[in-house]
């Protein structure tokens, strides 16, 4: 884990409340996993005191770290006026990433929403082994263009509640339908979106008998594993009580997880 100031180099919106930051930070980024993430500082001095938690998106280059955010508060709204030159307190990289098998088929990412950034790395670290995604997002002006970002030979298929881009209906019901297919099954599916789609995909996956791996999201203070903020509760199968997204996770085997217990957004 290291703890760096890390310049910006680009800053830019790419859909609607949705931008797309370069990070100068070869060191976290050589040594990390996709599915990890980094603790931003945003403001100058103590204000805001938290840290905020963005996965690692990917990278563009050697050095520079990708972070594709939405803003939703104070703090999202802070970096979002951050322009290149500026350098920020950069922690990472942190948490458990997706395990990703070296051979054993498809991975097929699934994302719902802002969860594409995670699954972008994923897409990045899997070139040239097969690698399909399904992304669900609320209307088309909320996509995030992925052609400079993923290789060109993935998969992508897209779906909106709305119809204005791809088919109308949810990403678990492109799932569903892929998993109903005839063709091989995927070997893994590794998924990242609002807890309820989560939980879905999961479901979904258990009954066609697919390993399954969620990104989870909590509201996190230390994201170190120190103060407790963001647990969520855990099968028995991975022994009850409750698990630190930032430690044990973010990635999870989706048993791992007691979905019945578990409220997230
Ligand atoms: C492991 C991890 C990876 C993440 N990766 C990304 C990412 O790649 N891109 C991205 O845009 N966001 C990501 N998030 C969520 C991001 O951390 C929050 O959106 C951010 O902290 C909000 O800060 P804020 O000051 O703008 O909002 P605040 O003012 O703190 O809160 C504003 C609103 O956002 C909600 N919110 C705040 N934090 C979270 C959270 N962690 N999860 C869900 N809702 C939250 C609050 O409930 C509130 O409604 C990630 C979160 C985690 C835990
Ligand atoms: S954020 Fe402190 S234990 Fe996870």
């Amino acid at each position: 884990m290291i703890d760096m100031r890390a310049a910006v180099r680009f800053n830019e919106a790419v859909a609607k409340d949705l931008f797309l930051m370069g990070l100068e930070a070869p060191a976290i980024l050589h040594s990390a996993r996709p599915g990890q993430f980094v603790m931003l500082g945003l403001g100058e001095g103590a204000d805001p005191l938290l840290r905020r938690p963005f996965s690692i998106c990917g990278r563009k280059g050697e050095d520079t770290l990708l972070i594709l955010y939405r803003i939703v508060g104070r703090g999202t709204a802070l970096l979002a006026r951050l322009g290149e030159g500026v350098d920020l307190p950069c922690l990472g990289p942190l948490g458990r990433g997706f395990d990703l098998p070296e051979d054993g088929g498809t991975v097929l990412a699934v994302a719902g929403g802002i969860g594409i950034a995670p699954l972008v790395s994923l897409m990045q670290s899997r070139s040239g082994r097969p690698c399909e995604c399904l992304i669900g997002c609320r209307t088309a002006a909320e996509l995030v263009p992925l052609d400079a970002l993923v290789p060109p030979d993935r998969v992508i298929r897209v779906i909106t509640d709305d119809g204005s881009s791809g088919r109308r209906g949810l990403v678990t019901d492109l799932l569903e339908e892929r998993l109903g297919r005839k063709e091989k099954p995927p070997g893994l599916i590794c998924a990242c979106g609002p807890q309820p789609m989560l939980r879905e995909v999961a479901r979904l996956a258990a009954q066609a008998h697919v390993s399954c791996q969620v990104s989870l999201e909590a509201r996190m203070a230390c994201g170190v594993g120190a103060c407790q903020g963001c647990v969520v509760a855990a099968s028995t199968g991975a022994g009850g009580g409750y698990l630190r997204v930032c430690r044990e996770g973010p990635v999870f085997d989706a048993e791992e997880v007691d979905w019945g217990r578990s409220h997230g957004r």
